[in-house]
């Protein structure tokens, strides 16, 4: 991965030997871990692709592959984006299919992936670190019920595979005691930051993805970006970048991505950034944008509107497909000088367009460059983005690792809730 120079050519040397200084500090605290942070860096060491835990995790992907037509993953925020993301990313390969639940109280959605279940052989996987989340918490009530009525007690305990908390919790309890196979997310790795772990490792295997070497790239990723050399840690320079914007007056950061499989991908990223960020009072805004065809509707405000954004633009460098564009006798569109051109040639050319228009219109730019959408890639990205994350909240001035503004709206939700039992 890549980071182009094109977002840094406004740096001036005051702010930057400033934030030069506190990236030292920032990345000592993750080094050595801080009496704040030192319970939730275990994400910062990816598994090892030999783990016996990642051997576990693949055999019971190939389980479900054989049980399962369809896995149901349940789970919120954290403890699914990330899965959905790898999956979306690694669209086509050739294993069962995954839908996913308990990221809302829709009702409508619920009847619609329930009706997608009917007559085909189902396994489900609930993730919640906590145990406790009432959206997954919900759907697993109803998946529960749904496999009981279709499997019997038994053979729906053993289509249940639960991941989270290896201590405590109402899923653990649950788990123990109806006997379902389960998995730990390690202690120290929070949910947003618990993508290589078994919470997203394991349906991305059951999708057909090569986890180990996702965990190749992982492992990769975190050598290169320990490096405190600014100069040499692109990772650290997308920080930077980020806090040197937000200093400067840019408090909303648009993700750019040219390829549809990166959707669940800014999702990720959205949620890991805000969670992360937002908070006391301060935080860049994390917003997504999928180009060409956003550049239809809010590429207007992004070249004319308000001076607040900066955009970091995905570019996937290798097309997976060779679509040229055919003769046309009558050539009426006007488009016969693109006659044998790659498809991805003139995408291309459209993101080299926009990101002169909107550099030019006052919108700082930085481009990641992607080499490809393989498992390796993937695992290097997942790995790039939550160190910068956490390295950027820290030189926000706040914790990378708690979520309290979550929680009360949470507290006001349970209340409304209780207040109809006891009324
Ligand atoms: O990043 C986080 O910690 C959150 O987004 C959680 O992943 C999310 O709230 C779900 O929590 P849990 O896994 O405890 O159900």
């Amino acid at each position: 991965m890549f980071i182009s120079t094109l977002g840094l050519a406004g740096f001036n040397t005051a702010e930057y030997a400033k934030l030069r200084l506190e990236l030292e500090v920032a990345h000592a605290k993750l080094v050595e871990g801080d009496r704040k942070s030192q319970d939730n860096l275990g994400w910062m060491q990816p598994l090892d692709p030999d783990d016996e835990q990642v051997g576990k995790i693949i055999a019971a992907a190939e389980q479900i592959r054989r049980d399962a037509d369809v896995l149901l993953v349940i789970g919120a925020g954290g403890s699914y984006l990330g899965a959905r993301a790898g999956i979306e990313m690694l669209a086509g390969r050739s294993g069962t299919e995954i839908l996913f639940l308990g990221h809302h109280l829709c009702t409508a959605n619920l009847k619609e992936v329930f009706a997608k279940l009917k007559g085909r052989r189902v396994a489900v996987n609930v993730v919640s670190k906590s145990g406790t989340t009432l959206e997954p918490a919900i759907a697993f009530r109803l998946a529960r019920r749904w496999m009981i009525d279709q499997y019997g007690v038994e053979e729906a305990t053993r289509r249940i595979y639960v991941t989270t908390d290896p201590e405590k919790g109402a899923l653990l309890a649950m788990a123990k005691k109806n006997g379902y196979k389960s998995f730990s997310i390690p202690e120290r790795v929070g949910g947003r930051y618990s993508v290589l772990t078994v919470a997203g490792l394991l349906p991305m295997a059951v999708h057909g993805a090569d986890i180990r070497e996702m965990l190749r790239g992982a492992q990769e990723a975190a050598r290169l970006y320990t490096n405190p050399r600014l100069e040499a840690n692109t990772c650290y320079q997308y920080a930077v970048y980020r806090n040197f914007w937000y200093r400067n007056g840019k408090s909303i950061e648009l993700l750019a991505g040219y390829d549809t499989r990166l959707r669940t991908l800014s999702d990720w990223w959205q949620q890991l950034f805000a969670e992360s960020e937002g908070k006391d009072g301060k935080g860049i805004f994390p917003a997504v944008v999928q180009l060409t065809t956003d550049l239809h509707s809010v590429g207007q405000y992004i070249q004319q509107g308000p001076r607040h954004l900066l955009q970091t633009v995905l570019w996937v460098k290798q097309s997976d497909l060779n679509v040229t564009l055919p003769e046309m006798e009558d050539d009426l569109d006007g488009l016969g000088y693109l006659t044998g051109q790659d498809l991805h040639e003139i995408n291309k050319r459209a993101f080299l367009g926009a990101l002169t228009a909107h550099t030019n219109g006052g919108v700082p730019n930085v481009v990641l460059h992607l080499p490809d959408l393989t498992e390796q890639t993937i695992g290097h990205m997942f790995y790039f983005f939550m160190k910068a994350c956490a390295v950027s909240s820290l030189l926000l001035g706040v914790n990378p690792f708690d979520q309290p503004g979550v929680e009360a709206y949470k507290r006001q939700m349970f209340h409304l809730l209780e207040e109809r039992r006891t009324s």
